[in-house]
């Protein structure tokens, strides 16, 4: 059982101690409970009740549809998508992932056997399965629908589909109602599936490594998002994420420079910075806040990361491993 300290509760809200502890107390079954197991941590079940009531008035429906987007591979699409979706359930939102990727990368982070046929996109809209047959429940308020090898034929079934630039933003609708926040991982091209990702988004998050190259591949993406914009008469809104940044490395303080120059408005201010955790959590199959604390950098930047999303300024933390703000 994944359990958490009621010490994160109170770094996320940023609400003081004795607060969070009056909101936990107040819960006679929670405490009851924790009495006659004889534990202080919290499952994922009991701290996502306690934070929905602090975070569920936050809920924006012109933020819940979040892909995760660029065509540049190994950016961390997958990684800050798994990561971002997974602390939303835990701040008591009610989770949506959909894996778009045949690799089948976020599946296997949240711990999908790769080699299972499991139904998926490629079932619903080929075969006709209905969408909630293929939705597995991974934690308390996380659903995902996952992806694998399989749907690599979805390309050429959807090239032959009426509206076929529509199709996922139909089968979404009625997912609305179910889920806070529905978030899409897509895989490093331009194809069908991903132009139908960014046209059901509310929100295209492009995730950016801080490197010469990716400024050049990310001058390109966003030309190819205005043009489908005008093709298709649609406004698709985007932000930049930066990732694995190197507060020591001069290429990336640039990178970040140039980023914040050219793309003033659609750059988030939480940076992801490079931190070996989230090569240990993929390796793990569980989000970097199940096995560290706040002094992970990685742990520190996704809260940022998912309260800006959620449109809250980030909280200072103490600073133990932290020089971001310095460098940039
Ligand atoms: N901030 C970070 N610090 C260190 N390693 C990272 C960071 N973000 C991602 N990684 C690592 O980079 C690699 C690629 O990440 P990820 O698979 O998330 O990228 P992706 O954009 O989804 O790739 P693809 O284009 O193949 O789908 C992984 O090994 C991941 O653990
Ligand atoms: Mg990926």
């Amino acid at each position: 059982m994944d359990l958490f300290k009621q010490a994160f509760i109170t770094a996320i809200t940023g609400f003081p101690q004795p607060r969070v502890s009056q909101m936990i107390t107040a819960d006679v079954e929670l405490v009851d409970r924790r009495k006659q197991d004889n534990r202080t941590k919290l499952t994922f079940e009991e701290f996502s009740k306690i934070t929905n009531e602090v975070f569920a008035s936050k809920f924006d429906a012109n933020k819940q549809v979040q892909v995760f987007f660029n065509f540049k591979g190994g950016t961390g699409k997958t990684s800050i998508c798994h990561q971002t979706s997974v602390l939303m359930a835990l701040m008591g939102f009610k989770v949506l992932a959909i894996d778009c990727d045949p690799q089948g990368h976020l599946s296997h982070s949240l711990g999908f056997d790769e080699y299972q046929d499991q139904p998926n996109l490629y079932d619903i809209i080929e075969n006709g399965i209905p969408i909630h047959e293929t939705i597995h429940t991974v934690y308390e308020g996380y659903d995902a629908i996952p992806a694998n090898l399989a749907m690599t034929k979805l390309e050429l079934c959807m090239s032959h589909k009426m509206a076929r630039e529509m199709i996922i933003n139909k089968l979404l609708e009625p997912l609305k109602q179910e889920y806070d926040f529905i978030f899409l991982d897509t895989n490093p091209t331009i194809s069908i599936l991903n132009t139908n990702a960014l046209l059901a988004a509310d929100m295209v998050n492009i995730i950016c490594e801080t490197q010469p190259y990716s400024l050049k591949g990310l001058e390109l993406l966003v030309n190819e998002i205005t043009s489908l914009e005008e093709e298709l008469a649609q406004k698709i809104d985007y932000r930049i994420i930066a990732n694995k940044y190197e507060s020591k490395a001069i290429v990336s303080q640039e990178a970040l420079g140039a980023l914040r120059y050219n793309y003033p408005n659609n750059v988030m201010n939480s940076i992801i910075r490079k931190c070996e955790d989230f090569n240990i959590s993929a390796k793990m199959k569980k989000p970097v806040f199940f096995f560290n604390s706040m002094k992970s950098a990685a742990v520190q930047d996704i809260v940022e990361l998912s309260r800006e999303i959620i449109g809250l300024s980030c909280i200072e933390q103490p600073k133990t491993n932290r020089k971001v703000q310095n460098a940039a």
